[in-house]
């Protein structure tokens, strides 16, 4: 039986006097019966860890260079996260793939980098609406995940996946049940092919997870958590999907 998930995604979102609030209910709500993490902005990583500090909520961030160090300006490495106390990095998340065309193997080399220094990446993959409409749901996941597979080798079964169609991301329109389980099912099955940890590896669905959807999302078989943007900005919405994965 995997342990289920439940990850904030914060994107970029946040203030002092929000973030200590929110942080403040999501510990007072405690114990919740899954794993939970907050990926927030960089320059609040400090002030999450000293809050998360001594409790059993995870932090981590949304993005992680895939350089050790280096004239690379604006960039971020895996070692500061690091030493900012990150169980997790996101990367590959359509964000970043979409707007700082992000490759397959830039992504497999970030996920590479986290694991290199003991951070748990969760390595996002997921389709755009018209590779759906298209037929080319499968063709694109597996693709995304090959080139991780690949460039992790042996280590490909420490990481989280995280499915998330990009037509349900932020948008309100979630994937049904039964469409998200046929992704993570295949995944899985990509996943079973290349490590023997497969079974016990998380593969979280993102993707407009909201109070009322979560515990049918949760509830398929593949389906072990969630990477919540939106939702996990709001206390009680996140506290509630919490509830639903436990
Ligand atoms: O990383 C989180 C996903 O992008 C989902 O965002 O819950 O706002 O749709 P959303």
């Amino acid at each position: 039986m995997r342990r289920k998930l439940v990850a904030g995604n914060w994107k970029m979102h946040g203030n002092h006097k929000a973030n200590a609030d929110l942080l403040a209910a999501i510990v007072a709500a405690r114990p919740f019966g899954c794993d939970v993490a907050v990926c927030v902005p960089f320059p609040y990583l400090s002030e999450t860890a000293v809050t998360l500090t001594g409790t059993d909520v995870r932090w981590g961030a949304q993005d992680c260079s895939a350089h050790e160090q280096g004239a690379y300006t604006g960039e971020v490495s895996i070692g500061m996260l690091a030493e900012f106390g990150c169980r997790h990095v996101i990367v590959g998340h359509s964000e970043r793939r979409q707007y700082h065309h992000e490759s397959d193997q830039l992504v497999a080399d970030k996920a590479k980098a986290a694991l290199a220094r003991g951070v748990t990446p969760i390595v996002c993959v997921g389709e755009t609406l018209a590779e759906r409409d298209t037929g080319q749901t499968e063709v694109v996941v597996k693709r995304q995940l090959s080139a991780v597979i690949h460039t992790l080798g042996h280590c490909a079964g420490e990481m989280v996946v995280a499915y998330e169609p990009v037509w349900a991301i932020g948008t309100g329109r979630t994937a049904t049940p039964e469409q998200a389980q046929a992704v993570h099912a295949l995944l899985r099955a990509q996943l079973q092919a290349a490590t023997a940890h497969a079974a016990d590896m998380k593969i979280l669905y993102g993707g407009s997870v909201k109070p009322d959807n979560a515990a049918t999302l949760f509830a398929q078989p593949d389906i072990d958590g969630g990477l919540i943007g939106g939702a996990s900005l709001k206390a009680a919405d996140f506290v509630a999907i919490c509830r639903a994965a436990a």
